[in-house]
């Protein structure tokens, strides 16, 4: 157990646990217990909602500590004012959280204990919802999470499975294992602490005319779900995105651009600079040959378009002396494998995340699931909210981001002939 709670950063920590009113509150007596085991200092604090699901007494029993619900209990205050509990925690966890406490989150109220803790504390805030599927999915609820993300809150899950209702979908409240792991997460070692980490991500839009474009369906969420996930491994991110409606990850610097060759402008004044490049852009492959100065106007007949082929902004970067890291996507219809590691060897790619695009998949959804190849083998990441499934990406290619550095470190003269593009990184690693 030492060993785990050394690992994995709860040790020691003082966990303020807010659960809100909901079914799933059950779960939050096991994530108590979880929390406790793995070293942290947990008090928890019930919504009025909540304390109609679980007793006060039981998380009581629980955490060990007085369990606190209401902003005007004499005695509690007396005890330890609420002023003086914001500043106890280092970390705020509410699970689960409704889609109720969500908005009032979202839109600074202080009307209860909970949500004023959360306004005069300045703990990280980790989020684990649990709610009906439609009310997670409901642009009000986006809206909220988007606003409270873009202020550095983190969201856990929700997950996807069979509720209280007699559906199934987006929405459960996470397993306390998985919330429990993925705090770990946030507060264990950080893997990409000092490495500069650059992403591309959204669609790119190529100008027919003054009104008309090329683009594609891209929302640019796979790819701010990387920058945030690197951000959160300690790595300084740039974000190079095209048009999207995206808040930008707290602490994360966004560079925006419109077209494929703006986007490959951005790219390669950072890439020189930067230890890794994920390209999870949706890059336009062709543009108009001409930008028409005015709006085309109809002729009674077909119009015909010439286009020309952008230039491969992955290929470049690859091609760089000394190069990044270089890890692509692979957006594909059908033979996934066989196309994604086409393009792994033809661009010259360290790594290469290939996902199925279609019909509510990939492209604009919230979830995404991904075949990760490299030339060592294959693996399977399990379909995810884009976040989580970004957060395991990223642990990936840090692990393999970090292979490949103590290979050239160690490897010499025969790493350099085996691996010519790697021999550059090592370059690039001793002039830093
Ligand atoms: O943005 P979302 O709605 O969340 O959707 C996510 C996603 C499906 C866009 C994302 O997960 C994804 O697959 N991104 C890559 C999309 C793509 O352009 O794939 P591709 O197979 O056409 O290109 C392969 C790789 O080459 C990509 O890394 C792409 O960024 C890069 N490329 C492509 C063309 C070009 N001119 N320059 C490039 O760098």
């Amino acid at each position: 157990m030492a060993q785990f709670e050394a690992r994995n950063g709860l040790a020691g920590l003082r966990v303020l646990l807010g659960v809100s009113g909901g079914i799933a509150a059950y779960k939050a007596c096991e994530l108590v217990r979880r929390l406790r085991d793995a070293g942290a200092e947990v008090r928890v604090v019930l919504t009025e909602n909540a304390a109609r699901f679980v007793t006060p007494l039981t998380f009581q029993a629980l955490s060990g500590q007085p369990v606190r619900s209401g902003l005007w209990d004499e005695a509690a205050e007396a005890a330890m004012g609420h002023l003086e509990l914001a500043h106890w925690a280092q970390r705020i966890v509410i699970a689960p959280a409704s889609a109720d406490l969500v908005a009032r989150l979202a839109h600074g109220f202080a009307d209860d204990l909970l949500s004023t803790l959360c306004l005069a504390s300045d703990a990280p805030l980790a989020i684990a919802p649990a709610m009906n599927l439609r009310m997670w999915a409901h642009a009000a609820t986006q809206a909220n999470v988007a606003t409270l993300r873009g202020r550095g809150a983190v969201f856990l899950g929700p997950g996807e499975g069979r509720m209280a209702e007699p559906e199934s979908g987006l929405g459960r409240l996470l397993e306390p294992h998985e919330i429990i792991a993925e705090l770990g997460a946030l507060h264990g070692p950080k893997a990409l602490t000092g490495k500069r980490v650059l992403v591309s991500a959204g669609p790119t839009y190529e100008d027919i005319d003054p009104v008309r474009f090329i683009g594609n369906r891209s929302s640019g969420r796979m790819g701010f779900a990387v920058a945030q996930a690197a951000m959160e491994q300690g790595a300084r991110v740039e974000l190079v995105a095209g048009p999207v409606h995206l808040p930008t990850p707290a602490g994360v610097a966004r560079v925006d651009v419109r077209s494929a060759r703006d986007m490959r402008e951005a790219v390669l004044a950072r890439a020189p600079h930067s230890d890794i490049y994920v390209g999870a852009a949706a890059v336009g492959d062709f543009r108009p040959h001409e930008v028409a100065a005015h709006k085309l106007k109809k002729t009674g007949g077909a119009l015909t378009l010439s286009l020309n082929e952008n230039p491969d902004i992955l290929a470049a970067v690859a091609a760089l002396k000394p190069r990044p890291y270089v890890v692509g996507f692979a957006a594909e219809t059908q033979n996934i494998e066989g196309y994604a590691r086409a393009k792994l060897e033809r661009k010259k790619l360290d790594l290469i995340a290939a996902n199925k695009v279609g019909e509510g998949e990939g492209f604009d959804a919230c979830q995404n699931e991904i075949l990760l190849i490299s030339r060592d083998g294959a693996e399977r990441l399990a379909r995810a909210d884009k976040l989580a499934l970004a957060r395991q990406l990223v642990a990936r290619i840090a692990e393999k981001y970090a292979n490949r550095e103590s290979e050239i470190g160690s490897g010499k003269a025969s790493v350099r002939k085996r691996l010519p593009a790697r021999a550059s990184g090592r370059t690039r690693a001793r002039a830093k």
